[in-house]
C-alpha cells in the first residue's frame, strides 16, 4: 500500500503532538513544524496533503496558504480554525484550500477529513491518469461530503459492465458522470460515443445507432457503421433517452437484451460488447408510468445514479469558481466578498452549467481583477422591485419559478410558458413585471 505522508503545521506543539498520534494511529507518516515559515522552506510535493492552523505568530494561515498554493497547486491545504469564522473561512476556500475543520476536533474527526481528501484525491487521479495536460478529460471537481459521496458511487460501478441510468437536473453533471464512469472502467481507451436522442429525428437517431447497409433506403448509397458497432468495447452514451421514440426503445430493448446489432437493411446480427450508459433529464419512472417510456428498458437499467444538484452542494462554489476560472486563463481574477455571498444564496437552477455561463458572462463583462456584486446578472441580486412595492414571498416564488422554466428551456418562452402551463401573453406579462431578462446573447452562452 502506498505510505501517505501529512505535513501539520500549528505554532501550538501540544497541538501538534495530538495530531501526530491520531494520525500515525491511522497509519499515515506525519510530520510536523511549529513555523509555518520554516515549513516553506521545505520541499512539500512529497506530501499528500497539509494540515495548518490558521492563526499563526510568524506568517498567518492565509499568507501561508497563497504561498503554497501558487508553489504547489495540487497540494490538498486544510485549515484548522480555531473560531469557526465564515469570513476568514471563506476567505482560504477562495485562496485554494480544500477544506477547513473547527478546532477543537476529535481524532475521529480529524481521521475522517484526511479520508475524505484521500478518496477525492484518489478519484481525480485515477480520472486524469496518463493522459496529457493540455488534453484532459473534464473532470469532477469539489470535495462536499455530498459529492463525494457520489464520487463513491461512480467508482463502486465504473467497473461492472451493467448498464447504468444517470438521471438528475439539468447542469447538474450527468454526461460528467457518463465520461468519467468510462474512464474508471477498463473500458478506457476504448472509445467512448455520445448521442443526443433528444437533437435528432428519429430515423436518422436509427440509423446512427445501428447503421445501414448500402441501398437499405433511398439515399443510401453506401454502407454505414452504427455508433452501436463503432463502440466495439467502449461506451455508448444515450442522453435524454426519454425522448426516443417507442419504436426505437424497442430495438434498443433487443440490442440490450442481446447484445447484437443488425444494420438497416441487412441481414447479418453482430455480437458487440458495448456498454449502455443512458441520462434522463425527466422523471424517466413518470414516463415510464404515463407509458411515455417502456418499463421493460427501463428495468434493463440495472444501476441507477441520481446526479445530486448543486444547491445541495453549495459548499463546492469556491472550488469551482477556481478551477474554471484557472481552465479559461484567468488566474488572477478574484470574487470579492459580497458578490460571493450572492453566489451562496443563490438557487442555481441550472446547476453547475448556470454557474458556468454566470461566470463567463461576468469575465467578459466586468473588466476588473475583482468581481463586485454589480458586475453579476441580475438574477443573482436580490429581486429588484417593478413598482415601489415591494416582493411577496409568493411573488418571489413565482419570480423564481418562472426563471427557472426560463433557464431551462434557455429562454424558449413557448416552451417555457408550456413548462408552466400558462400562455405565452402571460409569461411575457410576468417577465415585464418581474423585470427578468436574459442575461447573455444566446450564441456566445447557449449550451453545447
Ligand atoms: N462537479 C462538477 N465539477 C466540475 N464541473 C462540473 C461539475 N458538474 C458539472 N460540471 C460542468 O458543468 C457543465 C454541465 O455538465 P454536464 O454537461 O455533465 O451536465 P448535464 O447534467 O449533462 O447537463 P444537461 O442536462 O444540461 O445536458 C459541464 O461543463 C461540466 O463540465
Ligand atoms: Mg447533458
Amino acid at each position: 500500500m502506498k505510505i501517505v505522508r501529512i505535513l501539520v503545521i500549528d505554532d501550538d506543539a501540544v497541538a501538534c503532538e495530538f495530531l501526530q498520534e491520531a494520525l500515525l494511529r491511522a497509519g499515515y507518516e506525519v510530520d510536523t513544524f511549529t513555523s509555518a515559515r520554516e515549513a516553506l522552506d521545505v520541499e512539500l510535493s512529497r506530501y499528500d496533503m497539509l494540515l495548518s492552523d490558521i492563526r499563526m505568530p510568524d506568517i498567518d494561515g492565509l499568507q501561508f496558504l497563497r504561498q503554497v498554493h501558487e508553489k504547489w497547486p495540487q497540494l490538498p491545504f486544510i485549515l484548522m480554525t480555531a473560531f469557526g469564522s465564515l469570513e476568514t473561512t471563506m476567505e482560504a476556500l477562495r485562496f485554494g484550500a480544500w477544506d477547513y475543520i473547527s478546532k477543537p476536533f476529535s481524532p475521529e474527526a480529524i481521521r475522517a477529513m484526511v479520508q475524505k481528501v484521500l478518496e477525492v484525491r484518489e478519484f481525480q487521479e485515477h480520472w486524469i491518469k496518463g493522459q496529457p495536460e493540455d488534453q484532459q478529460e473534464p473532470q469532477f471537481i469539489g470535495s462536499s461530503a455530498v459529492m463525494v459521496d457520489f464520487y463513491k458511487q461512480i467508482a463502486r460501478v465504473a467497473d461492472a459492465s451493467a448498464s447504468v441510468l444517470i438521471s438528475g437536473e439539468s447542469g447538474t453533471g450527468k454526461e460528467l458522470t457518463a465520461r468519467s464512469l468510462h474512464q474508471l472502467s477498463a473500458r478506457r481507451g476504448k472509445p467512448f460515443l455520445a448521442i443526443n436522442c433528444g437533437a435528432i429525428p428519429e430515423t436518422l437517431l436509427e440509423s446512427e445507432l445501428f447503421g445501414y447497409e448500402k441501398g437499405a433506403f433511398t439515399g443510401a448509397g453506401h454502407m454505414h457503421t452504427g455508433l452501436l458497432e463503432a463502440a466495439q468495447d467502449g461506451t455508448i452514451f444515450l442522453d435524454e433517452i426519454t425522448e426516443m421514440s417507442p419504436g426505437l426503445q424497442g430495438k434498443l430493448l433487443r440490442f440490450m437484451q442481446n447484445g447484437e446489432v443488425r444494420r438497416i437493411g441487412g441481414y447479418e446480427a453482430r455480437h458487440v460488447g458495448v456498454r449502455v450508459v443512458a441520462a434522463a433529464n425527466r422523471d424517466i419512472d413518470e414516463e415510464a408510468m404515463a407509458g411515455r417510456f417502456r418499463s421493460d428498458l427501463l428495468y434493463r437499467f440495472v444501476v441507477r445514479l441520481q446526479v445530486p444538484p448543486f444547491r445541495t452542494h453549495k459548499e463546492d462554489l469556491p472550488q469551482l469558481i477556481e478551477s474554471f476560472l484557472k481552465k479559461w486563463g484567468y488566474p488572477t481574477v478574484r470574487i470579492s466578498h459580497e458578490a460571493m455571498e450572492l453566489f451562496m444564496t443563490y438557487d442555481w437552477p441550472g446547476n453547475v452549467r448556470e454557474l458556468e455561463n454566470v461566470l463567463r458572462q461576468t469575465l467578459l463583462l466586468s473588466p476588473f481583477t475583482v468581481i463586485l456584486p454589480e458586475n453579476l446578472p441580475e438574477k443573482l441580486r436580490p429581486p429588484r422591485t417593478a413598482g415601489a412595492s415591494v416582493l411577496s414571498p409568493l411573488e418571489t416564488a413565482e419570480r423564481q419559478q418562472i426563471l427557472q422554466a426560463l433557464e431551462i428551456t434557455t429562454w424558449n418562452q413557448s416552451r417555457a410558458a408550456q413548462r408552466l402551463g400558462i400562455d405565452r401573453k402571460t409569461l411575457r406579462t410576468k417577465i415585464q413585471r418581474y423585470g427578468l431578462a436574459k442575461e447573455a446573447p444566446s450564441l456566445l452562452f447557449s449550451k453545447k
